[in-house]
């Protein structure tokens, strides 16, 4: 069975990350959606435990997605998998420089895996959670942005942090 790993911070997952998720789904036999730390990123707006709940929510739908957490390093992770294939989404020349460290250093960690890239649905190359975060602390409108499902805990959370 070939398995991909799509790692993220998901804080919260947007459109263009289920894009990535579904488009992979066809692919391969089983794509885990893999929630993780990103040491260079602030404070998430949602714990681990919501970003589970909320990726589990969007992605019901898909019976080869499955959701998962893990706070270590991507390539330990991967361990777990016989030779898995890390699945990122490339929106625009930035990703790639930083895409491209990361595959590397993943490879000399792991040398077992290999990070593959698909990218960004041009409906969607300006999506980030970053984005999506800024937009519901100003009130903006976000259903071009987010799953419909998850839009009013997005918008409660940026008016609580207030
Ligand atoms: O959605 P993001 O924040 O761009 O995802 C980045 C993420 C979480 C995939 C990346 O930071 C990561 O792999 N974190 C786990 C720790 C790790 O393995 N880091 C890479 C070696 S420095």
């Amino acid at each position: 069975m070939k398995v991909a790993i799509y790692p993220g911070s998901f804080d919260p997952m947007t459109l263009g990350h289920l894009n990535i998720i579904r488009r992979a789904s066809r692919i391969f036999d089983k794509v885990v959606v893999c929630i993780m730390v990103n040491g260079s990123k602030d404070r998430a707006m949602f714990t681990p435990e919501q970003r589970v709940d909320m990726a589990r929510r969007v992605t019901a739908h898909l019976p080869n997605v499955e959701i998962d957490y893990y706070n270590g390093l991507l390539a330990e992770y991967a361990r777990r998998f016989d030779h898995p294939v890390i699945v990122k989404g490339l929106r625009a020349s930035m990703d790639f420089e930083n895409e491209f460290t990361m595959a590397s250093i993943n490879k000399k960690l792991n040398p077992d895996m290999e990070t593959m890239f698909l990218t960004a649905s041009d409906k969607y190359t300006f999506v980030s959670s970053s984005n999506v975060k800024e937009i519901a602390r100003h009130g903006g409108d976000l259903r071009d942005f987010m799953p419909r499902e998850l839009i009013d805990e997005v918008t409660e959370m940026a008016r609580k942090e207030k």
